[in-house]
């Protein structure tokens, strides 16, 4: 008997009798905090997505990466970030200092990300499109500076699946929040480290010690998912081109931020880097009159749904000055340029025109 679905393993534990059986990749098959057969098929379709050697599936995008963190990084070991990462991802490496790690930030670009990276980084991670103002890193320049010096370099493509394949140009890792596009649906926190050339024993080791590994039916959501990547990427990467040509019209719109538009200063980096001529579901964009426009905006939406996640089947708008950048000194928001008006969008799978018609409503302030 053969089914059409992956089976689901919710169980605890497997038999032994003496010596544990093994997973597909050696490791003991006994406990599912260790290996899960549901886990290992998701793990197998995320190696092949990023065409890696394996792969190992954490419940959620922070558990790979303090796993990572914890697999790489140890006293006196400098790790270098890129100082618009994922606001979570800097706050861990910042909070190991106590450990005596030692965390440098640079500006998201290559040219400054190679000037940071000396011959005392241990560990690179940059994220392919910054987030929220979707800066594109020239990720093959940051890998050869840190070649030279012997740094892994982990790339962070939570924002890229399918378009870019960061082991392809030389990373040693990817990690993923596969509750983004991967997963897809809003629904089911997850995330994934996919090795290149970083050893899988370590970080296995790390996942079992923390406890941290995707639960089987959580697993299956994202096998779930994944089916439909192509096809959902795809569809929201048109509707965010088509939101941003329209918001770059509109005259309650300042900046628009989204590397898909050709004169966006992105445009040509993201072109070289990703394939199909696809750049993701998120645009930002500057509310011409700041922040208490910007919160009428958030309340006119209708059809669009205010909260801080991304890369889902269903649009949601966020306010990263009171999310994500909250907590991020004034200084640095102003030198990325996430200024009091900014708004982030990730466009779902919703009829594109229908969701242009409820932005610029929104934009009118009309439906309080
Ligand atoms: C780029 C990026 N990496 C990692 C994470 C963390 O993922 P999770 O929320 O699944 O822990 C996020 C979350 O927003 C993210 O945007």
């Amino acid at each position: 008997m053969e089914p059409l679905h992956e089976p689901v393993y919710i169980t605890v534990a497997f038999a032994q009798y003496g010596e544990a059986g093994k997973s597909d990749r050696g490791f003991d098959l006994k406990y599912s905090r260790e290996e899960n057969p549901t886990v290992r098929i998701l793990e197998g379709e995320l190696s092949t997505l990023e065409c890696g050697r394996d792969a190992l599936t954490f419940n959620s995008g922070m558990a790979a990466i303090s796993c990572l963190y914890l697999s790489q990084l140890s006293a006196g070991k400098e790790v270098v970030l890129p100082m618009e990462a994922y606001g979570t991802t800097i706050q861990l490496a910042e909070e190991l200092g106590k450990f005596g790690v030692r965390v440098k930030l640079a500006y998201p670009s290559a040219e400054s990300l190679v000037e940071a990276i000396d011959e005392g980084t241990s560990l690179v991670l940059v994220e392919t499109m910054t987030n929220p103002t979707l800066k594109v890193i020239d990720v093959p320049e940051v890998v050869k500076r840190a070649g030279e010096v012997g740094a892994r370099v982990v790339v962070d493509n939570t924002f890229s699946p399918l378009v870019f394949r960061p082991l392809e140009v030389g990373a040693d890792a990817v990690v993923h929040s596969l509750t983004k596009y991967i997963a897809g649906h809003n629904d089911v926190l997850g995330g994934a480290v996919i090795l290149g050339s970083l050893d899988v024993s370590g970080l296995w080791q790390w996942r079992r010690m923390l406890g941290s590994i995707i639960q089987p039916v959580e697993a299956w959501l994202v096998l779930r998912g994944m089916k439909t990547l192509e096809v959902r990427f795809e569809r929201q990467s048109r509707s965010a081109l088509a939101v941003a040509e329209f918001l770059s019209e509109h005259p309650k719109v300042g900046a628009v931020h989204y590397p898909g538009l050709r004169d966006d200063p992105y445009h040509e980096t993201a072109r070289r880097l990703f394939e199909r001529d696809l750049y993701g579901g998120v645009v930002s964009f500057e509310h011409a009159d700041g922040r208490a426009e910007v919160l009428r905006f958030l309340r006119s939406l209708r059809k669009i749904f205010p909260s801080p996640s991304l890369g889902g089947v269903e649009s949601i708008a966020s306010y990263p000055a009171q999310s994500a950048a909250k907590v991020m000194p004034p200084e640095r928001r102003r030198l990325l340029g996430i200024t009091n008006g900014l708004i982030r969008l990730s466009l779902g799978l919703e009829d594109t025109d229908e969701l242009i018609e409820d932005i610029d409503r929104a934009l009118g302030g009309d439906g309080d």
